[in-house]
């Protein structure tokens, strides 16, 4: 089937992309294919980012700049780009008041955001060796964040009743990986937790989904690219998942399937893997030479 139509007159809130490698962009692609109003938020300079170094300041710009163009040209249908980082509440509350001025209601929201900054050097050595900013700021965005912006939403009168959510996983939330992922495996167990919680609690409070798909491993998009050995575990999951690793469009079809209106599903962590969740062994490094 090919889902053409099933979102005709759906709008979504599609969150996380940088460039056309991002998950989210491929997700965003699908929706419009599918007949939503997509809208897009990406991180980017705010009124809410205050004392900012001007080369933090460019980084912000840039990365806004680098999604507006993306979206236009993989997205199309005029999606709009607006900017907010998720680890600040004013700023969503910014977002939700923007949408919500321009008479724009929410049936749907794709979280697709993560950060560990310690990758940027390589990645800490064990969970034992991260410092709390880290471990803290790691949560902050790859997990909180569902929850601060589904509050936000809901509280600036954005997020319709019997709207759904999905949000992005990967199976390291329940399985050790050798790659270094512990801290953000500690944010995606932390973010399916989150995702069940909300499910019970919107479900019953505003009939609202709360979904998240867990993904196989992907190293052509910047967070995937900035883990240092995922190219090992990409390739290892390839050759031993049933179905050799999903493709970003396998993800999306899934994505797009949970935010069709009329599902009652809700609080399930689905896995688009080719299967990889079904082994012991899980996306873990290939066993070294000779090991
Ligand atoms: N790459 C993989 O192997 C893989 C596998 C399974 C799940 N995922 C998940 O998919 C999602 C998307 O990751 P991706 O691989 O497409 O990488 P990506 O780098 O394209 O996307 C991560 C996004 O998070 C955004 N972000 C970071 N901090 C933010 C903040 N404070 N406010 C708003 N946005 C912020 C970044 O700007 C970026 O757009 C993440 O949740 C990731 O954990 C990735």
């Amino acid at each position: 089937m090919s889902g053409a139509g099933l979102l005709d007159g759906r709008t979504i809130l599609v969150t996380g992309i940088t460039d056309a490698a991002s998950l989210a962009t491929v997700v965003a692609a699908e929706l419009a294919r599918r007949g939503a109003h997509v809208v897009c938020s990406a991180l980017g300079p705010t009124p809410h980012h205050e004392g900012l170094s001007t080369r933090a300041h460019d980084h912000l710009a840039a990365t806004l700049e680098s999604c507006r163009k993306t979206v236009d040209r993989e997205v199309g249908g005029g999606a709009e780009t607006i900017a907010c980082d998720l680890t600040i509440d004013a700023s969503i509350r910014d977002l939700g008041e923007t949408l919500g001025g321009r008479g724009v209601s929410l049936d749907g929201v794709v979280h697709a955001v993560a950060r560990d900054r310690t990758l940027a050097r390589g990645g800490a050595p064990g969970l034992v060796d991260v410092s709390r900013e880290d471990f803290l700021d790691c949560l902050d965005v790859s997990a909180y964040s569902l929850i601060a912006l589904l509050r936000e939403l809901l509280g600036t009168g954005t997020l319709a009743r019997g709207a759904s959510a999905v949000s992005l996983s990967y199976l390291a939330a329940e399985r050790v990986v050798t790659h270094p992922y512990s801290t953000m495996a500690v944010a995606k167990a932390a973010l399916e937790r989150i995702t069940v919680e909300l499910a019970h609690q919107l479900g019953r409070s505003h009939g609202v989904r709360v979904n998240a798909v867990r993904f196989s491993p992907y190293t052509a998009s910047r967070a995937g690219g900035s883990i240092r050995g995922l190219e090992r575990a990409e390739a290892h999951a390839d050759a031993v998942a049933p179905l050799g690793n999903a493709i970003p469009e396998d993800l999306a079809r899934e994505v797009a399937h949970l935010l069709t209106p009329g599902l009652s599903v809700t609080g399930e962590i689905r896995n688009v893997d080719g299967g990889l969740h079904l082994l012991a062994s899980g996306p873990s490094d290939p066993p070294a030479e000779g090991a």
